[in-house]
């Protein structure tokens, strides 16, 4: 039995525009930088390859056809009960280039249709605004977040979806996972993580230190353009409640030496100072010294500081998926600079998924009170958890009861949390509520739904969608606000 959750308790669920529509040139849709992205695999990270070549696989070309099927997708999540669904616009079918002059009507009437068709059935959109998916044009012409310039094509693009659907949307968040980029030098993943966030793509050989330096610059453009959204934002509509989103995720000590323990203190470090300054509206010191101490991030201007702090956000979003444990490499070098001082190390106490990807629930629970300690009394909303895995279809049935087991045990956690702890936490939108693209590995494959997508990693399939066994076990649940888990 769970916890019982208010009735105002936002359950639901949440994907991306790039890894569910399709119709990747349709509607006068402009290139993003997602729709360059090969099918990879687990530990065969995805080629970001320069233009979309004839003949290599783009699975989010198709991704689940979700922009022809969107109404009868979103009638299967009313079936399951959901109060809220996040999803985001792709910037490029409101803006194609980027940069153009006007929006593009067509796409801007698409996500109207949408929201409506949201509203209709009761289910509250959450809108994400930038999703691993800007114009590619804004790579080729400007370099990506590398150049200042971005800031006003985000925020042009901010204004006119606010403006436009300042009736019909409510919830909002900017850009997705930013702090990911942090781990920029993660072996298999760490060129996909700076490229999703910041369109940056760095020639072979490109020295650690250059990397660091271009993202924290571009992280810093990005933190402008997101608090410039916010404000702007309230001046359309002072009811919007517009979020920062992160991945967040538990470190723990590989062992009980201050070493390890300072490691992880840097290692978190190394990436808190996006939502310090989502949150505060100020770097925080140790980040400030380390941008002294290295020369990193040199643009930023006094008018930057004010914008940021004139815009902080309503409440945090948080994906979370696995927990990881850290340890130093020496004695004394832990610094804080995301290149030095310490590794991820396995972690003994804990399952992994075909991904690898650590099985943690009780870490929810602890990164939420975490989050509060930081952070006290702002809302947090769940907008990400869940657990990819291969499913099989036998007579025409799903039976993903690991998945319901990976739910349930987070689920608990976050009532613990909400319940015992206290901790402000208002939705949980679980990861993929029918199946769609991986994000990371470009597969069909890694599937998260209650909702089965019948799609292959070449995007062979009928498209045909089934209930899981999961399907009605969250039903369930949101129909006892937790207590049926
Ligand atoms: C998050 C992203 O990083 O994790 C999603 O915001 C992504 O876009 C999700 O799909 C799960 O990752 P993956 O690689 O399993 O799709």
């Amino acid at each position: 039995m769970g916890l019982k959750l208010n009735d105002d308790f936002l359950w639901g669920g949440a994907i991306a525009a790039h890894q569910a529509e399709g119709a990747w040139n349709v509607g006068g849709k402009g290139v993003s930088i997602a729709d360059i992205l090969t099918a990879g695999a687990h530990e065969k990270p995805r080629e970001i390859t320069d233009g979309v070549i004839e003949g290599l696989n783009y699975p989010n070309h198709h991704g689940i056809y979700f922009y022809d099927t969107y109404k009868a997708d979103l009638a299967l999540m009313a079936e399951m009960g959901f109060k809220a669904f996040r999803t985001s616009i792709a910037w490029t079918r409101i803006f194609p280039n980027g940069d153009d002059a006007a929006p593009n009507e067509e796409g801007l009437q698409f996500y109207d249709d949408m929201f409506d068709e949201m509203n209709r059935l009761g289910i509250e959109p959450v809108i994400t605004l930038n999703h691993f998916e800007m114009p590619y044009h804004l790579v080729t012409e400007y370099g990506g977040w590398s150049d200042r310039r971005l800031i006003d094509f985000f925020v042009k693009y901010a204004e006119t979806v606010f403006t436009r659907y300042k009736d019909k949307v409510k919830y909002w968040m900017t850009h997705n996972e930013i702090s990911n980029q942090a781990n920029l030098t993660d072996e298999t993943m760490g060129e996909f993580m700076i490229w999703t966030n910041s369109g940056l793509k760095f020639p072979e050989g490109t020295p650690a230190e250059e990397k660091l330096a271009a993202m924290v610059q571009a992280g810093h453009y990005e933190l402008v353009a997101s608090a410039k959204a916010v404000q702007i934002g309230h001046a359309i509509n002072p009811d919007f409640v517009i979020g920062g989103m992160l991945n967040v995720a538990p470190l723990y000590p590989a062992s009980s030496k201050p070493a390890d323990m300072l490691a992880v203190q840097k290692a978190r470090q190394a990436r808190d100072w996006f939502s310090d300054v989502h949150v505060r509206g100020e770097y925080p010191a140790e980040f400030e010294a380390f941008a002294k101490r290295t020369g990193m991030r040199p643009d930023i201007t006094e008018e930057d500081r004010e914008a940021l702090r004139a815009g902080t956000v309503d409440y945090l979003a948080i994906s979370y998926y696995n927990s990881f444990v850290i340890k130093a490499t020496s004695d004394d070098d832990a610094e804080f600079d995301n290149l030095h001082g310490y590794e991820i190390v396995p972690n003994p106490e804990v399952q992994v998924s075909d991904w690898g990807w650590a099985i943690d629930p009780q870490g929810l629970r602890y990164t939420l009170n975490e989050l509060n300690d930081l952070y006290p009394g702002l809302p947090i909303m769940i907008v990400e958890n869940g657990f990819g895995a291969y499913d099989e279809v036998v007579d025409g049935k799903v039976h993903d009861q690991y998945r319901i087991d990976y739910l349930k045990a987070h689920v608990a956690e976050v009532e613990k949390a909400v319940v015992m702890d206290g901790i402000p936490v208002i939705g949980y939108l679980s990861w993929g509520p029918i199946d769609i693209v991986s994000a990371g590995t470009g597969e069909m494959s890694k599937r998260y739904g209650y909702i089965y997508v019948d799609l292959d990693d070449m995007g062979e399939g009928s498209g045909e969608r089934l209930r899981k066994d999961s399907f009605d076990w969250y039903k369930q649940v949101i129909a006892s606000h937790g207590v049926d888990l």
